[in-house]
């Protein structure tokens, strides 16, 4: 589909946001005649009582049956959701899912939901057509997200490891929820390591989708009061999450932050980040989104300046002048975010498993980064055309910010 020659936009959802909207669930299935409910829910939350609030919902609701599934991994992987997930969403006869999690959980469901009918698994949905209808029935799902962070409830999107362990992105129209229900209450209890990891990664998709070249006036509007909202809810929002102002404000942020991802799309932050959170790294996708921003802003500064300046003033309420205005104070401004919010444990890359040499060499094989030799400049969508040997730079200066976050001398 000819996307680059009109402004798109489009949202295919209802979206309910602000405190207690969960409650909307009953008259939603009662509209949509859903009567079996799968109940996708994140183990460790499930276990400590924050997914009951939506359990008594639906065990109060006349007629309306449900069953759990808590099998989710952190990367979740497309053997489980193949082999486990889909089986009980057929044996238990539903119609429709409840997700109700941070992205790994959405990403689960969103596997069921894309394999549906078909019989088939859910990687052979990998790089079909994002828009064109698919011949078999689709399981439809409502999203309720449990972290300020991954913008998967309102976009097309799924995140799912094959069998070597390599996260791969299925990409569909019928992988967006039908609702997503944006609850601030149901942040109160983010432990601070996942409130900031979270929150860095919806810094990194309104960042990346702004200076994205499929960016629009749309996609620049959400961008940009994504930031405004991230400036003045960041840091207060990680620091006690139970504080219904900022939890609102962050949850705002993730969802603005979203719309514009799934039409600008992401930039070189969000394909560096596969690696880092895959073998030996294992780190967590928004502490690897935070470790590798810097590094990225840098390399984009020239083809974007004017952009960042402006997503440095919605970060920051100044006015700075194009003239006053050097992309090292956006850097820096990340780099000290980082360190407060103890992104990546204030640990250097290499203390992470990096070095300059073998496990450079590792990440580059990894299939996120197939075909980025042969892109055409005129089709390549980040603020400056980047081929493997630019990203391998953009690598090496990840390692060198991650010095400075930390505090440590460089080399
Ligand atoms: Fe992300």
């Amino acid at each position: 589909m000819r996307t680059k020659k009109y402004l798109q936009f489009g949202v295919r959802q209802r979206l309910y946001q602000g405190s207690g909207c969960i409650s909307m669930i009953p008259d939603i299935l009662e509209t949509e005649g859903w009567k079996r409910v799968m109940l996708i829910a994140d183990p460790a939350l499930y276990k400590i009582g924050v997914i009951d609030p939506i359990e008594k919902l639906l065990k109060d609701t006349d007629g309306v049956e449900y069953c759990v599934f808590t099998d989710i991994r952190p990367n979740p992987e497309a053997v489980t959701i193949d082999g486990k997930a889909v089986p009980l969403y057929q044996e238990f006869k539903a119609d429709v899912m409840i997700a109700v999690g941070g992205g790994s959980t959405m990403d689960t469901a969103k596997g069921v939901a894309i394999v549906g009918d078909s019989g088939k698994k859910c990687m052979d949905f990998v790089g079909i057509p994002q828009h064109k209808p698919l011949p078999h029935h689709t399981y439809p799902m409502i999203a309720v997200p449990t972290t300020a962070g991954t913008g998967s409830d309102v976009c097309i999107n799924a995140v799912i490891c094959d069998e070597k362990g390599f996260k791969l992105v299925p990409s569909h129209d019928c992988l967006l929820p039908a609702y997503s229900l944006m609850d601030p209450d149901m942040l109160a209890g983010l432990p601070f390591s996942v409130a900031a990891a979270t929150s860095v990664d919806t810094l990194t998709h309104a960042l990346e989708s702004y200076t994205n070249m499929n960016a629009n006036d749309f996609t620049e509007l959400f961008s940009l009061r994504s930031l405004e909202l991230v400036g003045e809810a960041i840091r207060p929002f990680c620091a006690n999450p139970a504080v219904d102002e900022y939890a609102n404000k962050m949850s705002l942020a993730c969802m603005y932050a979203g719309f514009s991802l799934g039409i600008a799309s992401i930039g070189q932050d969000h394909v560096i980040t596969h690696p880092m959170s895959e073998e030996p790294f294992h780190m967590p996708h928004g502490d690897a989104c935070g470790m590798a921003l810097p590094a990225v802003i840098e390399w984009n500064a020239m083809g974007c300046k004017e952009k960042y300046r402006k997503a440095y003033n919605a970060l920051t309420k100044k006015q700075v002048a194009l003239e006053d205005f050097d992309v090292k104070m956006l850097i820096d401004w990340v780099i000290e975010l980082n360190r407060d919010l103890n992104i990546a444990q204030n640990k250097t890359f290499e203390e992470w498993g990096y070095n300059d040499g073998e496990v450079l060499q590792l990440m580059l094989k990894h299939p996120i980064f197939n075909n980025k030799d042969k892109t055409k400049n005129s089709d390549c969508n980040y603020p400056r055309v980047t081929r493997m040997k630019e990203f391998e730079h953009i690598i090496k200066r990840i390692n060198d910010y991650s010095k400075v976050q930390a505090g440590k001398p460089k080399d």
